[in-house]
């Protein structure tokens, strides 16, 4: 591997892509902020259908998306594959005009690319992917009222024993967060398995950033934190819950800052950040992964 890159920078990002007509926007599209969801997160078998096909279309698309992580594509590449895979799956690319922060501006792209130090919310833009890079795709799709996200962690070329060390903890954190994940548990055992387990290599688990409800609305406002919040985020696991999990861990400190683009996050010292995220649903027998390609 040749050296590694210093450190991330803001690139250009390109013009709005367009959505045909006849592909339905999530309601906060155009809007200055999002409306607060009151229906719950526990939902119905037909509900969960629903979410069922907008999480696989939201897989595969991380899927096709990932396939074409390499030295020399920029992130804006990897959008334009991202947004055209969800709208041939007759859906909608939630990040696409998400709201921001107030005064801030709404995402401007259908997937979120987010390269070494960026801990989440990167913007896809002119920026190259260079051998050795750490690629956090985030997409989520929207489709019959319903919203399925996921995110996963590409290596461009080899990387490092480290960084492939980073990538994997941090999927098998998630995997086990997933599986603590029982009904009649409070939310906060899933964040306590994710840090214990990071903590055995040294990995810091963000705090600011974390799972939520997801279905008919993106966020619904339920929190599934990352580290262990107890006695906080007692909130009791339901059947029929769906929700996200989707740590993301430092090789280093977890503390951050935001860029003045209003999404952009990135590890105050340049740590370098892997994450992985699904959507799931629980039953009675456990939680399922949703977002399977
Ligand atoms: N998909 C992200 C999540 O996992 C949210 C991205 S919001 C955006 O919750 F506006 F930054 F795209
Ligand atoms: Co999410
Ligand atoms: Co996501």
């Amino acid at each position: 591997m040749g050296p590694v890159r210093e450190s991330i920078s803001k690139g250009v990002v390109s013009p709005l892509r367009t959505v045909p007509k006849g592909i339905a926007r999530p309601d906060y599209v155009g809007k200055k902020r999002t409306a607060r969801w009151g229906g719950g997160d526990v939902h119905t078998a037909e509900a969960i259908e629903r979410i069922r096909i907008s999480a696989k279309i939201a897989a595969q698309a991380l899927a096709e998306v990932g396939k074409n992580v390499a030295p020399g594509v920029t992130t804006d590449e990897l959008d334009r594959i991202g947004h055209e895979f969800i709208l041939d799956n007759g859906a909608y690319p939630s990040t696409l005009g998400y709201p921001g922060a107030a005064g801030r501006p709404p995402f401007p792209k259908s997937l979120c690319t987010s390269v070494n130090e960026v801990i989440c919310h990167g913007i896809p833009d002119s920026t190259v992917i260079q051998d050795g890079d750490i690629v956090k795709v985030d997409i989520t799709a929207y489709k019959n009222s319903m919203h399925g996200d996921n995110c996963g962690s590409f290596i461009a070329g080899e990387g490092t024993d480290r960084s492939r060390k980073l990538v994997e903890a941090t999927h098998e954190a998630m995997m086990r967060g997933i599986r603590a994940a029982q009904a009649g548990r409070e939310v906060n055992v899933i964040g306590r398995v994710i840090e214990k387990y990071a903590s055995r290599f040294g990995f810091e688990s963000v705090q600011n950033y974390t799972g939520h409800g997801v279905g008919p609305a993106f966020h619904t406002g339920l929190v599934i934190p990352h580290y262990d919040a107890a006695p906080d985020h007692a909130d009791v696991i339901e059947p029929g819950m769906v929700f996200t999990v989707e740590p993301m861990l430092v090789d280093g400190s977890e503390a951050s800052q935001e860029w003045n683009d209003g999404w952009t996050v990135v590890t105050n010292s340049s740590a370098w950040v892997a994450q992985f995220e699904h959507t799931i649903v629980i039953t009675e027998s456990g939680p399922e992964v949703l977002t399977l390609p």
